[in-house]
């Protein structure tokens, strides 16, 4: 930290709702990447200057300080009247003699070195005011920064407020600036409120000082995503996108393998260990931590999950809540719900879900089953379509499986139920009593073969059928019906000489 870093006092302004927004939900903490935007602002904050920032507040304030907390200094705007104004309520905690960095907090993208080139400019040219711009092919709504012959700036025309010649401008001004401390708030309430708006603009400053005989500066932003404000949905979206890119970029860098990185969603809190492949249309969300040599496989959705190294999830792979051991294997289609804790090797298949469920070590659940509120012991075998009956209607109840216990195929386990180490249960089975270990548990009706019962059923059918063909046929062209049908009354005689129906 260089001189000017250390004697930094950071403002981010964020009272403003964002009508543009069209939300019920402050603009400041709709999220990108997985996280507000103004966390974004917060992390920005933090990397330039040791000082918490000031953060100056209005709509939903209680909301925004829940989310922000500690992380920043707060000062109160209770009407929304401009920027400008916005700062001026800052003022009582700005110590004196400091420089002050003015930030957006709808503003996330902009990256710590062009910040600190701003300040650079700022430190070297002694100006009462420097201010980052960027050039835009659609300069939209954003202030425009208009420069005299020589080049230098002099004032900044708000797009609603500019004569069309100052509309054309594409050099528009991206809301953040570093002013010297104590010319900012000597002539911040010399702002008139003459404007489409009637409010106090900020950027009517650069003009005051300008007149006042003080220099101000510019620096141009390279890249003018930087100063994306996020003012719309269309802006969010924007917003989001970069985040994208740049998350994704962070974890090539890392030695992450994308298939088709266009495709896939990634919060910018997610950490994954190198050589991990990660094929398309992936979802990867929140604290979520995945290891090295791992595959990732289309239609995962992950939401804080951990998973060790060399995990293998598999297409359609829901988890949420989970965690997930080294060298496991997941889906195709299986869904993890919170509470899941695999061990080293486990293997769940096809259709299977789990909710608070722990398997040991090389425990398998393969295909079609539903293990929840239950402990599975290492080398334990599911068999297809087995169901913890966890739920009785008022309560959740455990269900403990030992240790290499084999669970036959579509076993009900009635909770809470005990199976002890080494145990079978024979397939089928709806168990509602422990099952001591090495035990073989038997819950289901006894079988019994009839001998030759088909054959006879067969024979049977075949005589009917017969029967029914040596039958005089029905009539080919329907009678009408008699009005009503004496049911006593006897069947006609059937008519001599007609003939047969031909089979089709
Ligand atoms: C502002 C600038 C514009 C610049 C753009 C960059 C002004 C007058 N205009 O326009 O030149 O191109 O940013 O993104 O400054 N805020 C308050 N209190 C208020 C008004 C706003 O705290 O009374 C906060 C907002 O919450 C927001 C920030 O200040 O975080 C900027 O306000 P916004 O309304 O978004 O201004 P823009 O129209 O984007
Ligand atoms: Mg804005």
């Amino acid at each position: 930290m260089n001189a000017l870093t250390e004697n930094l006092e950071v403002i981010i302004l964020a009272a403003g709702l964002g009508t543009r927004m069209k939300s019920a939900t402050i603009k400041i903490l709709h999220r990108a990447g997985g996280r507000p935007i103004i966390d974004y602002v917060l992390d920005l904050a933090r990397e330039i200057s040791a000082r918490p920032p000031i953060m100056v507040i209005g709509h939903q304030r209680e909301a925004v300080r829940k989310v922000v907390g500690e992380r920043a200094r707060y000062a109160v705007q209770n009407e929304q009247k401009g920027t400008g104004h916005a700062v001026l309520q800052a003022a009582a905690l700005v110590e004196v003699g400091r420089h002050v960095l003015i930030l957006s907090g709808d503003v996330p993208l902009t990256r710590p070195e062009t910040l600190r080139r701003l300040l650079a400019e700022h430190e070297r040219s002694q100006n009462a005011l420097t201010l980052l711009t960027m050039k835009l092919d659609d300069p939209g709504l954003y202030g425009r920064v208009v420069r005299d012959a020589t080049g230098a700036v002099t004032r900044i025309v708000e797009a609603r407020d500019a004569p069309d010649d100052e509309e054309r401008i594409d050099e528009v001004n991206a809301g953040i600036y570093v002013f010297d401390g104590k010319r900012l708030f000597d002539n911040l309430r010399n702002l008139s409120t003459h404007n489409v708006h009637g409010e106090y603009y900020l950027t009517d400053l650069l003009g005051v000082l300008r007149n006042a005989g003080m220099s101000v500066g510019a620096v141009i932003a390279d890249d003018p995503i930087e100063a994306l404000g996020v003012n719309s949905r269309a802006d969010l979206a924007s917003v989001e996108g970069e985040i994208q890119r740049r998350v994704i970029a962070k974890l090539m860098s890392e030695g992450v393998t994308f298939r088709n990185p266009a495709t896939v969603v990634i919060d910018s809190t997610v950490a994954i260990g190198n050589d991990t492949v990660v094929y398309p249309f992936v979802t990867i969300e929140g604290k979520t931590t995945i290891g090295s040599r791992c595959v990732i496989e289309p239609g995962v959705h992950l939401t804080d999950v951990t998973a060790g190294n060399d995990v293998h999830l598999k297409t359609g792979t829901v988890a949420e809540n989970a965690d997930i051991g080294d060298e496991a294997s997941v889906g195709p289609y299986a869904h993890l719900r919170p509470g899941t804790r695999l061990g080293r090797h486990v293997k769940i298949g096809n259709f299977v879900e789990t909710k608070k469920a722990v398997f040991g070590e090389d425990a398998k659940a393969s295909h079609l089953s539903y293990i929840g509120d239950a402990e599975v012991g290492a080398d334990a075998n599911i068999g297809a379509g087995t169901i913890t009956c966890n739920y009785d209607g008022v309560s959740k109840n455990p269900t403990t499986i030992g240790k290499g216990v084999f669970v036959g195929s579509d076993t009900a386990l009635v909770a809470p139920i005990r199976v002890g180490d080494g145990a079978y249960i024979a397939a089928g089975s709806t168990v509602t009593e422990n099952i001591p270990a090495d035990a073989l548990g038997i819950a289901r009706g006894r079988q019994i073969n009839k001998p030759g019962w088909a054959a006879q059923r067969r024979r049977e059918v075949a005589a009917s059928k017969s029967k029914a063909a040596a039958k005089p046929p029905k009539r080919s062209r329907p009678r009408p019906r008699p009005k009503a049908a004496n049911p006593r009354r006897k069947a006609a005689p059937a008519r001599k000489g007609s003939k047969p129906a031909r089979r089709r």
